[in-house]
């Protein structure tokens, strides 16, 4: 591939969000950070603006930390909540437990118990039976509920939906961990400040994604519950993502969280998704799978014409059992690309 088909805007694909490189903005704050040395290991001026702006979106009292992907933010994170002999109640298709290649259970020790979902989301009313196992010695001991904001399946919990897993957990006495990856997507959609639909609506700790919302690499731990962040500098230190050189990751996400960068991205990137889905729907044979809350599409095209589309646009089969689709659009996917697809689309249904 030359670097002007890097270019081309027919490079651009629908397979993940995090197929996209960086905007000019993000690009630019990391050529400044590259100038002269600075302290390592996050004692530099960019990883201590990020933390504090980070610390801002969340209104303040509350701990972030960087690391450099978002599975180290979930495993991290879920390390400073969880004893190995504890599981934590997540969706049957939460990243966590599928994509995560057993990472949580392999540096915590705790066990994952996935949950039945509806359209990716998990209920408070459904969690009961859960929690049999309080008690019995011969049982892990459920510790921790996390859930995907937005979640795997493109949709938003609503704030009343997380406050009443809240209360759910605090009842039981366990803990709300939130992966949000996406969260600037749900952001976008909930027409909602972050802390909102965290913090307040009872999150103790939570993986904020940057890398699906524009920058080259770096997510955040942040702890609403500053007990938890006790140990975080060890349990970050000792799982690999104590960062030498730090202030790349915290350059990225000063320029990310300054002048509305996140959500400006966040909000073209689920327009997009919007107008794809429009487009798609007026194919016949393309069937639509979930809502679209955010900057993800679920469909299911007919089999032949599967090849066809792929020949021209990359997007993930996520299960070729039932031939479910996953299309992602980032914060340069363009209203050019979208039409593009949708009409490589209908030319292959067509068969032609
Ligand atoms: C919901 C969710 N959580 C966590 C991650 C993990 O991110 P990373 O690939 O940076 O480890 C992803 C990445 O696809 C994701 O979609």
């Amino acid at each position: 591939m030359t670097a002007k088909d890097r270019k081309d805007k027919a490079n651009r694909h629908f397979a993940s969000d995090n197929w996209a490189g960086a905007p000019p903005e993000i690009m630019k704050a990391l050529a400044l950070a590259n100038a002269g040395h600075a302290p390592a290991y996050g004692a530099d001026e960019w990883t201590a603006r990020a933390v504090k702006l980070i610390e801002k979106q969340f209104g303040g009292n509350c701990l972030a930390f960087l690391v450099s992907n978002g599975t180290a933010a979930n495993v991290l994170g879920l390390s400073a909540m969880l004893k190995p002999h504890q599981s934590v109640l997540c969706s049957s298709v939460a990243h966590i437990l599928v994509d995560e290649c057993g990472a949580v259970e392999k540096c915590t020790g705790a066990r994952l118990d996935p949950v039945p979902h509806m359209n990716g989301k998990i209920m408070a009313q459904t969690l009961e039976p859960f929690l049999l196992a309080a008690g019995n010695q011969h049982q892990s001991q459920p510790a921790v509920i996390s859930v995907t904001q937005a979640t795997e399946r493109g949709t938003l919990y609503s704030i009343d939906e997380i406050r009443a897993l809240s209360r759910f957990a605090r009842k039981h006495g366990l803990r709300l961990h939130m992966d949000g990856a996406r969260l600037a997507n749900a952001a976008a959609a909930l027409d909602s400040p972050l802390r909102d639909f965290t913090r307040a609506a009872g999150v103790d700790v939570l993986s904020f994604g940057g890398t699906k919302n524009g920058i080259l690499f770096g997510e955040a731990v942040v702890f609403f519950d500053k007990n938890l962040a006790k140990d975080f500098p060890w349990i970050r230190k000792q799982g690999l993502h104590l960062m030498s050189k730090m202030r790349f990751i915290g350059a990225q996400f000063e320029a990310l969280l300054r002048d509305d960068l996140w959500l400006r991205n966040a909000r073209h990137a689920n327009a997009m998704a919007a107008l794809l889905r429009a487009q798609l729907e007026k194919i016949p044979g393309v069937e639509i799978c979930f809502p679209t809350d955010i900057n993800m599409v679920w469909c299911r095209f007919p089999e032949r014409a599967i090849p066809k589309i792929q020949k021209r646009f990359s997007f993930h089969i996520e299960d070729p059992a039932t031939r479910m689709a996953r299309l992602v659009t980032s914060f340069d996917t363009s209203k050019a690309d979208v039409m593009d697809f949708a009409a490589v689309v209908k030319q292959a249904v067509d068969g032609k």
